[in-house]
């Protein structure tokens, strides 16, 4: 009896472990590198925009009432909040009251008013104000406009920086807005590991894609985004579709309408211009680069990045992420070597200073990568493949939030080594941060339900474990 038990359980440990790989070789193609997943959505309409008009860009009602309401952090350390609106026929009332959960007394703090022209576009009165003194770790409600038109929405603090808070960060990069990237914010918002901030990874609404950089495109975004990005802050990196450059149409001056709608906390990181700055946010150190800003040696946002990333204290913030809209590795056919200037001039620092995690977007999949550098070629010694590297960061692509230019389906073949999973889907990433030595990783393509998770991996701290060698 006992032999049957153990032969029949034998055997049926047999069939499980072929099923198993059955079903792996059958989701994935095991290439030189890593995975290059199979998985396909069948094609669908939903790639293409919204109407204008449709009810997922909602317009509250009232002619003036403020409308396309989104937060930012608005200090280094996450004790204040940059609170934008936007009301469409007149100034109105430029003042945001607010008042923590735990107390009646409620404060204010007054906006600027700002417009702006885009050839024949004329933009609606645009409010930035910036509420500070908050307390970290506390909810706080917050109310725009006045009278019967008033609309109150809420947010928290992060905890103040420290190394063992944990804290969890969404991805969200290229989002543009379709069906689909409606899809993305709703699995986002609905993912049960809840994301607290989102690091926005570029490209925001393809405005740009339109006749005349169609800025009616800007305002449908900034509806359409309100309903996560008032209730949380986004942190915002500037992709190719913000330049907005376009001297034939009369405006020779790069990132109007983006500088116009989204602020920055720039100044209290050092920066000089709002593209390139850095926040603290519980454990986490994020730098957040510029790829269409100058940044080779002694740019501006060079020397800027050089004396930040010596700054970061590990011992407070022991996660070190950086930002930037093209990926270092990429492999993908789609902007395929589009990051290398950027790689050739950062790369050694990243590596130097152990940086834990470069997120990007611009390609519009997803790619995960080993630790790799390539920082050892000097043009003549032939050392000119990249090779696994403890000190670097994974690289991470997540620019697949579901814009109107569709999947980057195309990839380079065989897998490079460095790849370790690549799909095109649309989706979102998160990243749990647990203490000062784990973090988790996990992309959800949008063809799921809320809770799957397509790829993961457990990232431990490159300060506070750089012997692990796990991923
Ligand atoms: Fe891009
Ligand atoms: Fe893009």
């Amino acid at each position: 009896m006992g032999l049957l038990a153990s032969s029949s359980s034998s055997s049926s440990s047999l069939v499980a472990v072929t099923v198993v790989l059955g079903l792996l070789f059958n989701a994935a193609v095991l290439c030189h590198g890593g995975i290059s997943s199979s998985y396909r959505r069948v094609a669908t309409e939903l790639n293409i925009d919204m109407p204008v008009d449709s009810d997922t860009f909602y317009v509250p009602p009232g002619e003036n009432t403020p409308q396309q309401v989104h937060i930012t952090q608005g200090d280094h350390v996450g004790t204040a909040v940059i609170v934008s609106w936007i009301t469409p026929k007149a100034p109105g009332f430029s003042v945001v009251r607010y008042w923590s959960e735990n107390s009646t007394k409620i404060r204010w703090a007054r906006g600027t008013i700002e417009t702006y022209r885009y050839f024949n576009y004329t933009s609606g009165y645009i409010h930035h104000a910036n509420i500070s003194n908050l307390e970290f770790n506390s909810k706080y409600y917050y109310k725009v406009g006045a009278g019967k038109y008033a609309r109150i929405f809420w947010f928290v603090t992060p905890p103040a920086p420290g190394p063992d808070v944990p804290y969890t960060f969404g991805l969200i990069g290229d989002l543009g807005q379709t069906y689909d990237s409606s899809i993305t914010i709703t699995h986002y918002q609905n993912d049960p590991l809840n994301g607290q901030a989102v690091l926005f990874l570029g490209d925001l609404s393809y405005a740009d894609d339109y006749p005349f950089h169609d800025n009616v495109r800007w305002d449908t975004w900034g509806r359409l985004v309100e309903r996560s990005a008032a209730y949380q802050p986004w942190i915002w990196t500037v992709g190719n579709h913000e330049i907005d450059w376009a001297p034939q149409l009369g405006e020779p001056v790069p990132f109007v309408p983006f500088s116009h709608r989204y602020h920055t906390p720039y100044e209290a990181a050092g920066s000089t211009a709002p593209f390139w700055y850095s926040i603290k946010r519980g454990p986490a150190h994020v730098i957040i680069m510029a790829a269409y800003s100058a940044f080779g040696k002694y740019s501006p946002q060079y020397s800027w990045f050089n004396q930040e990333i010596q700054k970061v204290n590990r011992s407070e913030t022991p996660w070190l992420i950086v930002i930037m809209h093209p990926p270092t590795y990429n492999s993908y056919q789609s902007h395929y070597m589009e990051g290398e200037p950027m790689r050739a001039v950062y790369e050694n620092t990243f590596v130097k200073y152990k940086v834990d995690i470069v997120f990007a977007g611009h390609v519009h999949a997803y790619e995960r990568s080993i630790r790799v550098s390539n920082i050892k070629y000097n043009i003549t010694n032939g050392l000119c493949n990249p090779v696994k590297d403890l000190n670097a960061p994974v690289y991470l692509t997540v620019g697949d939030g579901g814009n109107l230019e569709g999947l980057s389906t195309v990839m380079t073949e065989p897998q490079p080594n460095y790849s370790a999973f690549r799909e095109p889907s649309f989706g979102h990433g998160m990243l749990e941060i647990k203490n000062r030595t784990h973090a988790y990783f996990a992309w959800h393509r949008n063809d799921d339900g809320y809770a799957v998770v397509a790829d993961s991996v457990w990232l431990t701290n490159r300060f506070w474990y750089p012997t692990d060698d796990s991923n």
